[in-house]
């Protein structure tokens, strides 16, 4: 084990006594005194090219971790091949009462019911717009000419957007939101699955979506960045070809499958029956096959994102292989530590050469019927 697994083994569980928000918070607080480090240069295995981005590797920090964009240097630090900040609302929003946020330990899985609490597109912009100390800057120009001249990717940042609680025009916020992020965006991914916010999961229906995707893709004009849809996991087989049909028609670039699920498979923890989102190891079987169907319904037309349960480098290589293109996830990082991404990536690329790949591309829906 490394030595960042076994430090993070040791104090699990004084952060595990803590209530998972007020956790989450430390965490950040922590994160945001940390330098930021240089990512990992890509790897000739595992670099992949999605919807015209260059990803360093394909293991991805899913939405909801760094929901306000304060650490995603950090964390690409930590070896992912890009952080999905978010989501983000036009106007800042609060969120549900708390407590909103559940660890299910015996389950190794979280519930959560945050309800897009976030600053706001204001605030986003405020912080990227403000100038770091003097040393930084300096640091951080060098760092970036280093990048230049040696060809390596810094790893990418996606932002991912819902419609504030209160809105009375859905769509209008979604519009707003990709004109102000578009320009700092590797990608936008229009979050229409949270089932924490009333209606939103509504916005998937086959009608609503067709417009709200027509408005989105205006919005983004010829020289914004790649579109991405994140759909949640609880959806009929109708529900999958209507979403795919659509997205095919608005060229969307990319579908991320899938966001937590309102069921609950059979759970041991006492905080099972909690209102809200499920993740981690209780929604692997169920991100799995929602996967799968998306690939069955768009025989690879589109590119697909697999999120929900993934903790392993056996997770991953199983969603590649049923036609994964890239990954994500959050929840494991609780219970695993820092150093997950790294380790995922480590395990990735063996399997990938053991069965003869050379290049992670090569097994994308190798699996798949
Ligand atoms: C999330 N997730 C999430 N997704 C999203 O699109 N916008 C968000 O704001 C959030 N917020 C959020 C908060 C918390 C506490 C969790 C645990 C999750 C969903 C997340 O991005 C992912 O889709 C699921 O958690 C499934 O992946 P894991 O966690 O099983 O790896």
């Amino acid at each position: 084990m490394r030595l960042q697994a076994v430090l993070y083994r040791l104090v699990r569980p004084l952060i595990f006594t803590l209530d998972a928000e007020r956790a989450h918070r430390l965490t950040i607080a922590a994160l945001r005194v940390l330098k930021p480090r240089l990512p990992q240069p890509t790897d000739p295995v595992l670099g992949i090219r999605v919807a015209g981005i260059d990803f360093p590797n394909p293991i991805g920090l899913a939405a909801g971790f760094d929901k306000d964009g304060e650490v995603f240097e950090q964390m690409l630090g930590f070896g992912f091949g890009f952080v999905e900040v978010g989501t983000l609302t036009p106007r800042p929003q609060s969120g549900n009462s708390r407590p909103r946020l559940f660890r299910l330990e015996e389950d190794r899985a979280v519930i959560n019911r945050m309800g897009f609490n976030n600053g706001g597109l204001a605030r986003l912009e405020a912080r990227r717009t403000a100038r770091r100390p003097p040393l930084r800057e300096v640091e951080f120009k060098l760092r970036e000419l280093e990048f230049k001249l040696s060809g390596r990717k810094p790893g990418w940042v996606g932002f991912n957007i819902g419609a504030n609680k209160d809105s009375s025009d859905r769509v209008a916020d979604y519009v707003e939101a990709v004109s102000r992020i578009g320009p700092c965006a590797t990608y936008i991914a229009i979050n229409v699955s949270s089932p924490n916010t009333p209606g939103l999961r509504a916005l998937q229906d086959k009608g609503a979506l067709d417009e709200l995707l027509a408005a989105v893709v205006e919005a983004r004009g010829d020289e914004g960045p790649p579109l991405f849809l994140k759909v949640a996991p609880d959806l009929e087989p109708g529900d999958v070809d209507n979403i795919v049909e659509v997205s095919l028609r608005r060229r969307l670039d990319a579908l991320i499958v899938s966001n937590t699920t309102v069921s609950r498979p059979a759970l041991r923890s006492r905080f099972a029956a909690e209102a809200g989102g499920l993740s981690g190891r209780p929604l692997k079987s169920l991100a799995l096959e929602r996967l799968r169907d998306f690939r069955k319904a768009s025989g690879g037309e589109i590119p697909l994102v697999a999120v929900g349960g993934i903790e392993s480098g056996t997770d991953a290589y199983e969603r590649i292989r049923a036609g994964a293109s890239l990954v994500q996830l959050y929840t494991a990082l609780v219970y695993e530590g820092p150093g997950l991404a790294r380790r995922i990536a480590r395990e990735l690329k063996a399997l990938l050469l053991r069965d003869g790949f050379a290049r992670l591309d090569e097994a994308v829906g190798s699996a798949a019927p």
